[in-house]
C-alpha cells in the first residue's frame, strides 16, 4: 500500500493526484487578486463549500446556467480547483479561465505560491471536529483505491494522530494555518456551523467575497448544495464516486467509532497541540461536545 503514497517535503500525499512536479509548478502559479480560494484539510466538507462557492459565482454573475450544465462542469472539477492535483501543465490552462476563478487546497500555507499572499488573495478556511475527521477520513480511505485501506479502524486512528496519512496531520495544518489567523484577507468557518445554519454561513461567504446575493438567492444556494440535494445528484456529478464522497455529512458520527481511550487520547492530543490557539479555540464540538 506505501507505494499509493509519495512524500514531498516530508508530508504523504496520494501518486493519483499529486506529484513533486505539479508542487514545484505551483510555486510559480500566479494567483489573481479576485481569486476565490478555498483551504481545508481532508474531509472537512472541501467539496461541498466548492460546490457553495462555485454556485455564488454563478449567482452574482446572474448567469444561473440549468442544473445540468453546472453538473456538466463539474466533471472538469477536481482537476482545475484542487491546486495541487493534476499534472504540472494544468496551471498553463488554467490562465484561461475567466474571473473569479474558484480554488482549493488541503496543503499547508508554505506549499502555496507567494502571489496568493503578495496579490491579497481571499481564502476561506473551514475546520471541523478532528473526531468527525478522522472517522470521515478512515471510510474515505477504506472506499477508494489512490488511498491505502486500514484494516481496523484503530489502525487509521493512530495513523491520523500522528500525522501519517495523506495530507499529514490535521494538527499541524491547524497549527501552520493559525499563523494568518490574523491576516486581513482569511475568513474561517466550521464544519458545524455551516450545516447548523447554511443560509447564514453562505451570506458570510457571499459577503467575505463580494458576492452580491439577495436573501433568497443566498438560501437557494444553501438548498441546492444541501446534503440531501447534492447525495441525490451525485450519480451525476460524481459517479460512483458520489455514495463514498457524501456518506452521512452529519456532526458527531465520532461516537460511532470512537472508544472512551481514544476519546481521551484525542483530548489530550488537542489539549496539547491545538487548544491554546487561536484557531483550535474555534474548533467547536470538539473536546468539549461529549
Ligand atoms: P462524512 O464522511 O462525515 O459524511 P471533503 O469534501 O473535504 O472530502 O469532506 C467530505 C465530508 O463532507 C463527508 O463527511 C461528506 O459527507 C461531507 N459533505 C459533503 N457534502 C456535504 C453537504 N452538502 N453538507 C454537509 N456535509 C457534506
Amino acid at each position: 500500500p506505501e507505494d499509493l503514497l509519495c512524500s514531498y517535503k516530508g508530508v504523504l500525499y496520494p501518486v493519483t493526484h499529486c506529484s513533486a512536479e505539479t508542487f514545484k509548478a505551483l510555486e510559480s502559479f500566479e494567483a489573481r487578486s479576485d481569486d476565490v480560494l478555498l483551504v481545508g484539510y481532508p474531509k472537512t466538507g472541501t467539496n461541498w463549500i466548492v460546490h457553495i462557492l462555485r454556485d455564488l459565482v454563478t449567482t452574482s454573475a446572474k448567469k444561473n446556467e440549468e442544473e445540468m450544465k453546472r453538473m456538466k462542469q463539474d466533471e472538469e472539477i477536481v482537476e482545475y480547483t484542487y491546486l495541487e492535483f493534476g499534472d504540472p501543465g494544468k496551471f498553463q490552462r488554467i490562465k484561461k479561465l475567466s474571473s473569479r476563478r474558484v480554488f482549493a487546497t488541503h496543503v499547508f500555507p508554505h506549499m502555496l505560491p507567494t502571489s496568493i499572499f503578495k496579490n491579497n488573495v481571499k481564502i476561506l478556511m473551514v475546520i471541523r471536529n478532528p473526531k468527525d475527521i478522522a472517522v470521515s477520513y478512515f471510510h474515505f480511505s477504506n472506499s477508494i483505491p489512490s488511498l491505502p485501506s486500514f484494516k481496523t479502524w484503530d489502525e487509521f486512528f493512530n495513523a491520523f494522530l500522528n500525522g501519517k496519512v495523506s495530507w499529514g496531520s490535521y494538527f499541524d495544518h491547524i497549527i501552520e494555518w493559525n499563523k494568518h489567523f490574523d491576516d486581513e484577507n482569511i475568513m474561517f468557518i466550521t464544519y458545524e456551523e455551516l450545516k447548523e445554519n447554511s443560509n447564514l454561513g453562505v451570506k458570510k461567504i457571499a459577503e467575505f467575497f463580494g458576492f452580491s446575493v439577495t436573501n433568497e438567492e443566498s438560501q437557494a444556494v444553501a438548498d441546492r448544495n444541501s446534503f440531501q440535494t447534492m447525495k441525490e445528484n451525485s450519480h451525476k456529478t460524481h459517479g460512483a464516486f458520489g455514495n463514498v464522497l457524501f456518506r452521512k455529512g452529519s456532526v458527531s458520527d465520532w461516537k460511532n467509532l470512537f472508544t472512551e481511550a481514544q476519546n481521551q487520547e484525542m483530548d489530550k492530543k488537542f489539549e496539547e497541540s491545538l487548544a491554546g490557539t487561536k484557531l483550535g479555540a474555534k474548533i467547536k464540538y470538539g473536546v468539549y461536545c461529549k
